[in-house]
């Protein structure tokens, strides 16, 4: 008898998000107050409407040593003033834990930063590529296409999630648009791009 793990085999759907059977973690544009780098273009469209940002579909077929969980996560397209619309990111609750994105469809990236270094890195999440997501790293998943982003990520079932860093200070860096191009910035410089009007945070 061949003894037989709960969704040790399931079937996804990257344009919808959703895996059979899978709970959905949902998160709106009011969950992610303090994301974005742009405060006031953040209330001003939650005033109008409170849409969702992103999903993940989360499988988890064993718990313990040994054992891999993996999410379809899904961002629709979109900004806040200049900035793309993203996920929360995270560490991983045991830091050297380390994670596989895949992409799946759309046009994103993935932003790093190295929790012991502070160094930032971007990285592209296409269609059949893979990122691969070191221990000890922030980790946040960009949208800056004009249609859905869904790709996977796979990580060990120890690795946990811890959200404080990000809730604390953030990402060092912003990914916006500017001249039409995704372009990365130190988020104190963009901040104090907001401040003045009419300047280019790329010329400050
Ligand atoms: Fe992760």
């Amino acid at each position: 008898m061949i003894e037989r793990l709960a969704q040790q085999l399931t079937e996804f759907d990257p344009q919808s998000g959703v895996i059979e059977g899978a709970p959905i973690i949902e998160r709106r544009l009011s969950d992610l107050r303090g994301s974005f780098a742009d405060r006031e273009a953040y209330e001003t469209t939650l005033a109008e409407a409170d849409p969702v940002i992103y999903t993940v579909a989360l499988v988890e077929p064993a718990q313990g040593e040994g054992a891999l969980h993996y999410g379809l996560g899904r961002i629709v397209p979109g900004r806040i003033g200049a900035e793309y619309y993203l996920t929360k990111g995270h560490l991983h609750a045991w830091r050297p834990a380390a994670e596989i994105y895949v992409g799946l469809s759309g046009e994103g990236a993935m932003l790093l930063e190295d929790e012991r270094s502070g160094e930032s890195r971007l990285l592209s999440l296409l269609p059949n590529s893979v990122v691969y997501v070191p221990g000890f790293s922030a980790h946040r998943t960009i949208n800056t296409g004009s249609t859905l982003l869904t790709y996977l990520g796979i990580y060990s079932a120890a690795a946990g999630h811890d959200y404080s860093f990000i809730a604390g200070r953030n990402f060092r860096q912003v990914l916006v648009e500017l001249d039409g191009q995704p372009t990365l910035t130190e988020r104190s410089r963009f901040l104090a791009s907001l401040q003045t009007p009419g300047a280019n945070a790329r010329h400050e």
